[in-house]
């Protein structure tokens, strides 16, 4: 086991980073939900990082190791290679301190992703969708610009930078006997655990992974590095290997790494966009679907978990017109736009072209057959509650409803 020293990190330079970033970063809120708490059967405490600016605990490290650098070293700018979240969070922390970014991406990567990093000021650079591509031509942007490096993960400012978001959680929730955060590199888990075990020696750190991409419970086990060379997973922040820095702390620091399925990861995404109301990507799902899994649920002497939710960008399965539209009932193209409900509708769907907004005077004119909060507002006549029932009749067997009876 290497000492404290030896590690990239501990909890000086973790307090110095915090210093460097005050005012930089969001200070990100820590939320309980009671529906999570009784299916874990513990007291759950979330420090959202998907409220962190570029939406990911990313912009910790990235800004940490930006403002590190001296002026002389970041006039020519900073490289890096990444089509994630690390990509957004250094053109946005080098747009802050005034310095040239140039991000290589795969040039399979998405157009939202690439335009995302442009709009932050950042060059971005297309290669090869693989690995050696990307460090090669990583390193000729580097010569060609004489910018530095800020690798994603492994990376002692980098590493520093997300453990400040273990000093957040502990101050706001108090104590807690165990930290849960998904791995993916290593750069978050191992952050955290130097940053809480340094406050608090007894506190309990636990890396979660996807089961498809289980290099670090690999490398655990084994007691070596292990490389991920084929992850399958919808966890897509969470593909890469532990690095060279990282490993070491995982090593000895962390107690265990827990394994989570797809479907559990689904299924915990899922239970948190709709009870707790936070909107998270598959990667920080995967920390929540590990404190529900069984091994985790058997672990004896935890009563107070932090969980790392570290990040939100993931593209919506639909848009706020179809959901308007699903909520006024199938075949309503034509919102009224005349009730102060129907305003709200329709300012989200003014933007939408899928829906036609139109304003006319009710309860006469309007078109829509299942919208019942405008209806009992608008007190319909007689006239025009038969015209509504003809057309949700109509509407009905659109759907394939037996009108009149069951469901088919
Ligand atoms: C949302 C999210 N969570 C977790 C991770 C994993 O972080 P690390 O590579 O530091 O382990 C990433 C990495 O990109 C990420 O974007």
């Amino acid at each position: 086991m290497a000492t404290p020293s030896e590690y990239a990190a501990d909890l000086a330079t973790v307090r110095a980073a915090a210093a460097r970033i005050a005012g930089h970063v969001h200070r990100t809120p820590v939320v309980t939900c009671s529906t999570l708490d009784l299916a874990s059967g513990r007291a759950l405490f979330f420090k959202c990082e998907n409220f962190q600016k570029v939406g990911a605990f990313k912009f910790r490290g990235a800004c940490n190791a930006v403002m590190q650098l001296d002026a002389a070293t970041a006039r020519h700018g900073v490289v890096t290679h990444s089509s994630g979240n690390h990509a957004q969070a250094l053109a946005l922390a080098a747009r802050m301190r005034g310095i040239p970014a140039h991000v290589v991406m795969p040039r399979t990567s998405s157009a939202v992703k690439r335009r995302a990093v442009k709009d932050y000021g950042a060059r971005v650079v297309e290669c090869e969708p693989t690995l050696p591509a990307r460090e090669t031509t990583a390193r000729a942007v580097l010569e060609e610009t004489g910018g530095v490096l800020i690798p994603s993960y492994d990376h002692p400012d980098v590493i520093a930078g997300q453990g400040t978001a273990a000093l957040e959680l502990l101050e706001d929730a108090g104590p807690l006997d165990a930290i849960v955060a998904p791995v993916g590199g290593g750069g978050l888990l191992s952050g955290v655990c130097v940053a809480a075990r340094g406050l608090c020696p007894t506190v309990r750190v636990f890396g979660a992974e996807p089961a498809g991409d289980d290099d670090a419970a690999r490398s655990k086990a084994g007691g070596r590095l292990v490389l991920q060379t084929d992850p399958r997973t919808v966890a897509d922040g969470l593909l890469t290997s532990l690095g060279a820095l990282t490993w070491p702390i995982i090593r000895d620091r962390v107690e265990r790494i827990l394994g989570v399925d797809e479907e559990e990861i689904v299924r915990a995404m899922r239970l948190t966009w709709e009870r707790a109301k936070l909107l998270i990507e598959p990667s920080s799902a995967v920390a929540i679907a590990a404190v529900l899994c069984r091994e985790f649920r058997e672990l004896e002497g935890i009563r107070r978990v932090g969980i790392v939710l570290s990040g939100g960008n993931v593209d919506l399965p639909c848009d706020p017109a179809t959901v308007a539209a699903r909520s006024h009932g199938a075949g309503s193209e034509r919102i009224p736009s005349t009730t102060r409900y129907s305003r709200g509708v329709c300012q989200i769907a003014r933007s939408c072209s899928k829906i036609k907004i139109w304003s006319s005077t009710p309860p006469t004119t309007w078109r829509t057959p299942r919208c019942r909060s405008t209806r009992s507002s608008l007190g319909p006549t007689p006239v025009t509650r038969l015209r509504i029932r003809s057309r949700r009749r109509q509407s009905r067997r659109r759907l394939g409803f037996r009108v009149g009876g069951a469901r088919p």
